[in-house]
């Protein structure tokens, strides 16, 4: 198959806001939980600061999906920084359509942003996945990564919003 991976364009990003649907609906999120829009998208990856890089997998059109698509997967990442190894890469989303699994596209998908993320000076790649995805964490392992909740007992926490507000408004800063 000749899936073309490279770096998103503005132009994309329609197409990356119907991927991110189609994940909420495997994750079964309701659409409305869902505060991410295009415009956000474009400020957040094209504007002053980006703050993601993103690279997505696109077909031939002869090649398009059931529904007439032709961009088909993408990786979206983010810089982060650790105190012990300096700059380091975070894959917050990878995804290929199941119409087009089993043929190494996600793995290009995530070699290309290693690529990329190697030329800035990183040093590690995370990314999490959920225990109910088996399948994920098992993608993972065959093409390198290491679970770190297995080996090192890392557990993930989360803070939402409401209390983040609450938090916010108890400083004392
Ligand atoms: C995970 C995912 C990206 C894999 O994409 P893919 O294009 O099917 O994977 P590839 O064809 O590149 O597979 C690369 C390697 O991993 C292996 N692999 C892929 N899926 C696997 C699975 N479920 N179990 C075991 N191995 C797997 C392949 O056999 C291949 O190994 P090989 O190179 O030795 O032949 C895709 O299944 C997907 O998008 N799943 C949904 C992910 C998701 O939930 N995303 C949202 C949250 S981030």
């Amino acid at each position: 198959m000749a899936c073309v991976v490279r770096a998103c364009a503005p132009r994309d990003l329609p197409d990356i806001m119907r991927l991110i649907k189609e994940i909420a609906g495997i994750y079964k999120v309701p659409l409305n939980e869902l505060r991410t829009h295009v415009e956000e998208l474009k400020e957040a990856g094209f504007g002053k600061h980006p703050q993601f890089e993103c690279f997505v997998a696109e077909v031939p059109p002869q090649q398009k999906s059931k529904e007439g698509h032709t961009l088909i997967g993408y990786v979206l990442s983010v810089y982060t920084f650790s105190t012990w190894k300096g700059r380091n890469l975070y894959m917050d989303n990878l995804y290929v359509m199941p119409e087009y699994r089993g043929r190494r596209i996600g793995k290009k998908l995530v070699t290309t942003a290693i690529e990329a993320a190697w030329q800035r000076g990183c040093s590690q790649i995370r990314m999490h996945v959920s225990s109910e995805k088996p399948e994920n964490i098992r993608f993972l392992e065959r093409i390198g990564g290491e679970d770190l909740s297995v080996k090192d007992g890392w557990n993930l926490f989360r803070f939402r919003e409401e209390q983040l507000r609450q938090m916010a408004a108890q400083s004392k800063f």
